[in-house]
This record gives structure tokens, C-alpha cells and sequence, in this order.
């Protein structure tokens, strides 16, 4: 299977930037979508579809839903749906500025920007806590397998659902952990990456361990830290499945559905936008739009 987007299994690059936009009441939405599929070759511009157009093309996507608000004790997960999405991808912020610009000048005939976040790489694929991202993602052809949806129709096969929220750290409150308590809170040891086999339930990776789901709850992670000029920063947390299912078991044991206890990364961080999108599959090289009949 080659038909997906190809920059949701490659790695993730040193900058990105997530555009967000609503639908123009009355605006040409169609229009807009063929020519966005002129730029995006889903490598530098990765794109997704909320369900709000999808229903508005008088189109259906089998598992395409709006993100749900959450809440959990002392734990509110906020939903901020928006109808369309591109991830710009790259190495150099002013070609993304430049990319972003053309973007949002061929959208605008049918969509108004609603949210703009620029984002980078730190480190060693590291959170802005210091900690490793990503050391359990899916590779090679798991990865695929995780991604993409597989052995559906054309226009569907390949297709893959992406679950985003930006999550918002209190520096300060991290900072005021102890090694020990901060190790405790993700389940594994900041100075080397080792799991913590003795790690409290509370621990995210105890709370996110994949395989200890049933069905299994394996998710393609391309996260990247954001910061802005007011020195407030956190992670915008990317995730994609074949379907929402797996993300959203794995957000109910982190907020405490099934035990009650929630994780502890909620001691520091806090989701304050969450959103669902469906990004279409490739053909001949071009977004491929037949599930909505373009
Ligand atoms: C600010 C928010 C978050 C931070 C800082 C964070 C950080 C981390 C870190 C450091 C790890 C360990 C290394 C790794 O395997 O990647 C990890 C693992 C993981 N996280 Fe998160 N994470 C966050 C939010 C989430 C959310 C919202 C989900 C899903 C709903 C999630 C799902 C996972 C999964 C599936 C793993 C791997 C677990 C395993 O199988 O061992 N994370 N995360």
C-alpha cells in the first residue's frame, strides 16, 4: 500500500506549522479544495478534513467524527473542532511563513483562518520537559499498519484519522517535582530513557501502554513542542490510526475512566485546543478527493 500521504510516516521534521481554519458561510469550498490539492503533496502540506465539510460536500467518511469534550476529576479535556487542517512540514521557518501565506490567500474564497501553531523539533525528539517522545512509536511496516486504513475502496484505502491537541506546560509546577516524582509521572527515568518497571498506575506509559488494551491501542505519535514569544510553551500532541478508537481509549485511562486514576502527566500539562481530522488518501500524485466525490 503507497497511496497515503507520505509525510505522516516520515519522521518529524525540524519545523512545523498547523493551520486551522472554519468554513465561509456561503463560501466556495469546493474550488478551494481542488486547488489546495494543486500544492499539497501530502510531504510538505499534510491535509485533513473535519467533519463539519465533509458532511457540508454531501460526503460521508465511515468513522469521521467531531472531537469530544472530555472530563475526568479536576480535568477538563477541551474540544476546538475545526474544518479543515494542513500541516506545513520543513526545515526552514521563513519557507513555512511563505508556504502558509500562498495557503491561506488560495483558501480564502471558502475558509477563514481560525488557529495558526508554529512547532519544532528539541532536542532528541524530546518534550520540552527534557523526556523522550516517540520511543514506542510503531515502525517500518507496523507503522503502516497503524496508520493507514487498509483494504477498504478507493478513495478510502490509505486514508488515515489524526487526533491533535495542544497541551499546555506549567513550567514552574514541572520544575517543582523532584527527579524522582517527575520519573514517576511519565514511567520512565529522564537521565536515560529506561522504563521504570516499579512505576505508580499513574504513570502515563503505564496508562498508555499499547499493547495493554483490548483490542490493542496502537497510535502513530509525530508530536512537536511549541513555544511563544510569551515564554508559555508544552507539546501539540499528534497522533494517527486508522481509526479514533484507540486514541480515545487511551485518553479515557488517562483521564481516569476505567480505575479512576488519573495520569500524572496531568500534574503539569493540560490540553487546551483538541481536534479530529481525515486525511485523504494520494493518486497520480494528488490529494485524492473521490471519497467526496471531487
Ligand atoms: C503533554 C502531553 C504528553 C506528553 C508530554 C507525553 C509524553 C510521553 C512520553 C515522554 C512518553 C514515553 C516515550 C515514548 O514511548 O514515546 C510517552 C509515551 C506514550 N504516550 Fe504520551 N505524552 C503526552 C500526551 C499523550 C496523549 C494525549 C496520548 C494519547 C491519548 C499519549 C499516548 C502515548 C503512548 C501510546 C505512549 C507509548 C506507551 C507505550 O506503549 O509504552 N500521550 N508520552
Amino acid at each position: 500500500m503507497n497511496n497515503h500521504q507520505p509525510g505522516i510516516l516520515e519522521l518529524i521534521p525540524q519545523h512545523g506549522k498547523y493551520l486551522f481554519y472554519d468554513q465561509i458561510t456561503g463560501g466556495n469550498a469546493v474550488d478551494c479544495l481542488r486547488q489546495l490539492a494543486d500544492v499539497a503533496d501530502g510531504v510538505g502540506v499534510v491535509v485533513g478534513l473535519g467533519q463539519s465539510l465533509v458532511l457540508e460536500l454531501g460526503a460521508e467518511v465511515p468513522g469521521l467524527r467531531s472531537f469530544p469534550a472530555r472530563s475526568g476529576a479536576g480535568i477538563d479535556i477541551p474540544s476546538t473542532q475545526a474544518a479543515l487542517m494542513c500541516w506545513l512540514r520543513g526545515d526552514d521557518p521563513g519557507e513555512l511563513l511563505h508556504r502558509a501565506r500562498q495557503i491561506n490567500a488560495l483558501l480564502g474564497e471558502g475558509f477563514v483562518p481560525s488557529d495558526c501553531i508554529d512547532t519544532f523539533k528539541y532536542g532528541a525528539d524530546q518534550d520540552l520537559t527534557g523526556y523522550e517522545d516517540g520511543t514506542e512509536n510503531p515502525t517500518g511496516q507496523e507503522a503502516a499498519d497503524t496508520a493507514f486504513v487498509a483494504g477498504a475502496e478507493p478513495g478510502l484505502d490509505g486514508s488515515s484519522f489524526v487526533a491533535m491537541q495542544q497541551w499546555q506546560h506549567d513550567f514552574d509546577a514541572f520544575s517543582a517535582l523532584t527527579t524522582n516524582e517527575a520519573d514517576n509521572s511519565v514511567g520512565r527515568r529522564l537521565s536515560d530513557n529506561f522504563e521504570l518497571e516499579d512505576a505508580p498506575e499513574s504513570a502515563h506509559v503505564k496508562r498508555t501502554a499499547q499493547e495493554n488494551f483490548d483490542p490493542e491501542a496502537f497510535i502513530l505519535r509525530r508530536s512537536m513542542p511549541w513555544s511563544i514569544p510569551e515564554l508559555d510553551g508544552g507539546l501539540f500532541f499528534v497522533a494517527f490510526g486508522k481509526s479514533f478508537d484507540a486514541f480515545e481509549a487511551q485518553l479515557a485511562r488517562m483521564i481516569g475512566d476505567e480505575d479512576g486514576i488519573t495520569d500524572a502527566l496531568f500534574r503539569f500539562t493540560r490540553p487546551i485546543t483538541g481536534s479530529y481530522f481525515w486525511c485523504p488518501p494520494m493518486h497520480d500524485d494528488r490529494l485524492d478527493f473521490r471519497a467526496l466525490q471531487l
